[in-house]
């Protein structure tokens, strides 16, 4: 399968291993291939889940004929993307959550990882490098360790859940905590791959957006192919937004599917450009300070804006904000029914309830929601929730600190009369 890199503004190609993450004109570059594939290939992805190759088992290279062409040897995979669809019953309605934070990092970072760091390592890179709200960082530096590459990552400050930053750390990263947000970080990182010949992996990188496209493939297989109306996911730097997008548009253009769901994305009020920008019909685009509980989409100039309009407009998609009490009402009720998720993920649930309240989305429409990371990286948000320590959103508190055995007898009877 031919590829090559092109610009989405210009149209300039270049080779698919050129290293570039940006087009001469400064437009972001993306992907294109050059023949369409066959939907028999629906059959081979099945099979390979027998292979007891590693490469056969991921979740990623298992679809490789949407990914990426690369020797087998040069594969660098843990391997990820073997992550459970769950429906459950919520709100009185069916609702499919694929959970993202399974993977072996605990969020979908991994997909596209294993593509980057694989490529990192076939060009001869010694150095990856990235800005990040913390899920990117945990995932690089996990990756690059395995290929017996170095990483560098660029934090902002006292922004960072404590699990992801544990997990850079723990994995061999070289951690430089900037005094500024996400975007500045995103923008010295992005100069300082130019200068230091780091290789830049954050979502910009075209090539591992080609992994985060098998978030779809993966759902709509363990689907049957029967396409939902509606993927919501929640929305930062906009590399899923622009990845599903894209995956969409060549799983129909190849006819692997005969429908295109809606996709809705979910941003934090205080953390919403391309909300802002979609009430806007597109017409404007403004980055803003971002400020959000869910610090992993606390993002106010989004990269890959370009793309993700494009993905809204091909999907008939729409954007949708909601509040941070909205996200930690959504993260409570996720949390409860034994799933869980990272605070950013539950903007998904956030949204669908706002979505319905509006009357967008039916209790009758089939959806599926994209939970992104995993319940323990932000475990401070977790139990801060859990224990009531969070004003304006009401939960069960369930924490009993028992220091007689009077109090354990009173709270036992409390918790069995509740069954009976
Ligand atoms: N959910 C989680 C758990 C994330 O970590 C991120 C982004 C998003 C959603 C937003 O996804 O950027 O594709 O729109 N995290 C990045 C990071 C920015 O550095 O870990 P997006």
């Amino acid at each position: 399968m031919e590829r090559e890199l092109r610009c989405i503004r210009c149209g300039k190609t270049y080779d698919v291993f050129s290293s570039k993450t940006r087009c001469e004109c400064g437009g972001l570059l993306e992907v294109s291939l050059k023949e369409p594939l066959h939907p028999s290939l629906k059959e081979t992805f099945l099979k390979r889940r027998m292979s007891l190759k590693p490469y056969d088992q991921s979740g990623v290279w298992r679809y490789r004929e949407f990914v990426l062409d690369i020797e087998e040897d040069s594969i660098v995979t843990l391997p990820e993307g073997r992550t459970n669809l769950y429906k459950k019953i919520i709100d009185g309605m069916e609702v499919y959550f694929k959970h993202e934070g399974e993977n072996p990092t605990g969020s979908f970072k991994d997909r596209g990882m294993t593509v980057g760091v694989s490529v990192a390592k076939k060009l001869g890179f010694k150095i990856t490098a990235c800005a990040s709200t913390g899920n990117t960082s945990a995932s690089l530096a996990s990756y690059s360790s395995h290929a017996g590459l170095k990483s560098v990552v660029f934090i902002p400050k006292g922004k960072v859940a404590i699990g992801k930053l544990s997990q850079a750390l723990s994995y061999g990263a070289n951690v430089l905590e900037i005094e500024g947000d996400f975007d500045y970080a995103m923008k010295l990182v992005e100069d300082a791959s130019y200068e230091y010949k780091l290789y830049l992996l954050n979502s910009l990188n075209p090539l591992r957006l080609e992994g985060q496209k098998t978030i779809i493939i993966n759902a709509l297989e363990e689907l049957d192919f029967e396409v939902p109306d509606w993927i919501i996911v929640p929305g930062g730097n906009l590399g899923n937004t622009s990845a599903f997008g894209k995956a969409l548009k060549e799983l129909y253009e190849f006819h692997f599917i005969d429908k295109i769901p809606r996709l809705a994305v979910i941003q934090a009020e205080a953390a919403s450009p391309f909300y802002k920008a979609f009430k806007n019909d597109f017409k404007k685009f403004e980055p803003m300070k971002a400020e959000t509980i869910a610090t992993a989409i606390r993002i106010g100039n989004p990269v890959n804006y370009e793309k993700a309009v494009q993905s809204i407009k091909f999907t008939n998609g729409i954007v949708e904000s909601v509040s941070d009490a909205e996200i930690l009402e959504a993260k409570r009720d996720i949390d409860n029914i034994g799933i869980g998720c990272e605070p950013s993920s539950a903007s998904t649930l956030a949204g669908l309830r706002k979505l319905r309240r509006s009357g967008v989305i039916r209790s009758s429409d089939k959806v599926l929601l994209i939970l992104t990371g995993n319940l323990l990286k932000d475990p401070d948000t977790s139990i801060n929730l859990h224990t009531g320590m969070i004003q304006g959103v009401s939960v069960t508190n369930r924490f009993f600190a028992i220091s007689n055995l009077k109090d354990l007898e009173i709270i036992l009877k409390k918790i069995t009369s509740e069954v009976s």
